[in-house]
């Protein structure tokens, strides 16, 4: 199903434009935008080309920076945890993004994770084919756009997705180029977001294991992504502008940068930090928090340099059949101000919509709202 309108569909067919033969031939070639780079492409193709708006106006903001070392290194001192509940509670309200350093993961633990992701990708094509599925029920898959056969313009970008939680994965259906990393990885990636649910718990005014209790910290599923070098990038994105559909997502980023979070109007550039992680707030968090928290659209430019890599772990369940758990706005949040806007709706249900409609650049939490 293509998500265009039937005058576009007729003026492809006019001009004897075949789009979906040309979206079949990158997905059978099972070789992703690296292959098309590979191959040595002079020009963009078209399903590539983007009509959104990709202008930047400059400017000196930036998202916050909050330092978690105090939780470790002093752990009883509760003005100093205040401190940092104040800082989540306010980059949760007015940007739904901050960024983390001295989390607990270490540097060389991380940097071990981002060479897993460029071994991964630029390893023999043949053996990487044997990943590759549209199967979104399999734990382990590697393609190129999620959404390839519906969102309206395709994006610069090739991923590996890893269901690595709540129940454990055999390693072995891992990429040996990055299964040892991915394990490790994903077990401090865990622990961090054990701890942002605890701090966002306290935000709210709710017991600290609140969002623990009700299941938001379960499932990990964790995809690596490969931005390759783009001859044109001012057509196109490596990942239009979308909302994330997790309670919250951890993404460790290289230092090329290109990811930008809309703010106040306008996108601000995220500035890589080394040994920082950047932290934002999906759809699920807004709906159970009753639009408390941000769920804030971003996307990822493409760029001449490359290839950029980043991991993005969205700390939700997948689309498991037995998840049948359902989510509304916390009662406790609630007062006769402020009644709920949104349905209750199970992790399955809204995932399921995410991926129907695809990175269209409209937020998936209309669909929930009552
Ligand atoms: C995502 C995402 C950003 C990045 O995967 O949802 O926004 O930097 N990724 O790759
Ligand atoms: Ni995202």
């Amino acid at each position: 199903m293509l998500s265009k309108n039937l005058t576009e569909i007729k003026e492809d067919h006019e001009h004897g434009y075949d789009r979906h033969k040309d979206l079949k031939a990158l997905d059978e070639s099972k070789a992703g935008v690296k292959g098309l780079v590979d191959a040595g492409l002079s020009k963009l193709p078209k399903i590539f080309i983007h009509e959104q708006d990709k202008t930047t106006t400059s400017n000196n903001l930036s998202i916050p920076l909050i330092d978690f070392g105090p939780l470790f290194t002093n752990p009883t001192n509760s003005s100093s945890r205040f401190e940092i509940i104040e800082k989540v509670k306010y980059a949760s309200e007015k940007w739904g993004f901050f960024q983390i350093v001295n989390h607990g993961i270490p540097t060389t633990v991380l940097d071990e994770m981002l060479d897993g992701v460029v071994r991964f990708h630029e390893q023999d094509t043949e053996i990487k084919k044997e990943f590759y599925s549209r199967d979104v029920t399999k734990r382990v898959y590697y393609n190129t756009n999620f959404d390839l056969y519906v969102t309206p313009a395709v994006n610069w970008r090739d991923t590996l997705s890893c269901v690595m939680g709540p129940q454990s994965l055999d390693p072995q259906k891992l990429p040996t180029v990055c299964r040892d990393i991915t394990v490790k990885y994903s077990e401090y990636v865990k622990k961090v977001g054990i701890v942002l649910f605890e701090l966002l718990s306290e935000a709210l005014g709710l017991n600290s294991s609140y969002l623990k209790d009700i299941d938001c910290a379960e499932g990990i599923f964790l995809i690596s992504h490969y931005y390759p070098p783009c001859l044109e990038p001012e057509l196109t994105f490596g990942t239009s502008a979308h909302s994330d559909s997790s309670f919250l997502t951890i993404l460790l980023q290289d230092q090329l940068g290109g990811l930008q979070v809309f703010h106040e109007n306008q996108w601000i550039d995220v500035t890589p930090i080394p040994g920082a992680l950047v932290v934002n707030l999906g759809d699920l968090m807004q709906l159970i928090t009753n639009d408390k928290f941000l769920s804030v659209k971003h996307r990822v430019l493409a760029q001449k340099i490359g290839p950029r890599v980043s991991v993005a772990c969205f700390i939700r369940q997948h689309l498991s059949p037995e998840n049948l758990k359902r989510y509304g706005p916390i009662c406790e949040l609630l007062t006769p101000e402020n009644p709920p806007i949104y349905k209750e709706t199970s992790v399955k249900d809204l995932v399921s919509h995410y991926y129907g409609k695809g990175l269209d650049g409209k937020s998936a939490l209309d669909h929930f709202r009552l």
